[in-house]
């Protein structure tokens, strides 16, 4: 499986098996975060198969159920652009997880921070941004209802195909509370405008969405502009 299929076949799912990750997916997953921290900045980390990670309440927290692991989004509160950074490296590793299989959910707000923070490595001078759960789902998650591309962008029938491809990518990624507060705009021939209509994480989701329109679009297609 590919990424463009990962986003395809990725729904939240907030409710897990209680069976452990593989050990041979784990260094997978631990290989790539390791790489995309190098490229980042970041210091992502992996929590895994550990049933009081979750503070304790592993078997069930709010809305979530049997979340035994996760990837915990950490990065230094200097970098002026660290909820973006976390919002499209996360990504990637959520995508990366989904290629392997697994189940994953977003969670920005409820979970336990401090059991998390408590099990992570996190200096002075950084921050935890998010955390992303993992695991073997107890569903594959459902598709959301969420807004039309014509909404979320300038998309006409005109419009080159791999602006098209972007923004069905984008249209499909997560955003918190699915609330899709984006706007793609083609301006000329091979040149996209992403706006961020504000709204709780919306600077994560921004992360997000960049690249999800990426990955649809091909990188060499366009170039972004401000
Ligand atoms: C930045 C961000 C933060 C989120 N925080 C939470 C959260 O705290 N709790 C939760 O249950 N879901 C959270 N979600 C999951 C969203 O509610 C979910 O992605 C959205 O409803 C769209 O559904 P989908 O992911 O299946 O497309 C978050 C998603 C994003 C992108």
């Amino acid at each position: 499986m590919d990424f463009l299929e990962a986003i395809d076949k990725r729904h939240t799912v907030r409710n897990y098996l209680d069976k452990d990750i593989e050990e041979d997916k784990l260094a997978s997953l631990q290989e790539y975060i390791d790489e995309q921290n190098e490229e980042s900045g970041l210091k992502m980390q992996l929590v895994s198969n550990d049933r009081e990670a979750f503070g304790g309440l592993s078997v069930h927290y709010g809305t979530f159920e049997g979340v035994h692991s996760y990837i915990a989004l950490i990065g230094k509160t200097s970098f002026e652009n660290l909820e973006q950074l976390a919002g499209y490296y996360g990504e990637k590793c959520l995508l990366k997880a989904q290629t392997l299989g697994l189940n994953s959910c977003w969670i920005a707000l409820t979970f336990n921070k401090r059991s998390v923070i408590d099990r992570c490595k996190i200096l002075k001078g950084e921050k935890l941004v998010a955390i992303i759960s993992i695991g073997y789902g107890k569903t594959q998650g459902f598709a959301h209802n969420g807004k039309s591309m014509s909404e979320l962008s300038n998309i006409s029938v005109d419009s080159p195909q791999w602006f098209k491809k972007g923004v069905e990518c984008a249209s499909k990624a997560p955003t918190a509370r699915n609330q899709q507060r984006f706007y793609l705009e083609l301006v000329g021939d091979s040149k996209v405008r992403l706006k961020n209509l504000g709204g709780e994480y919306s600077k994560i989701d921004f992360g997000i969405i960049k690249l999800h329109f990426e990955l649809g679009a091909g990188v060499n297609n366009f170039q972004w502009i401000d």
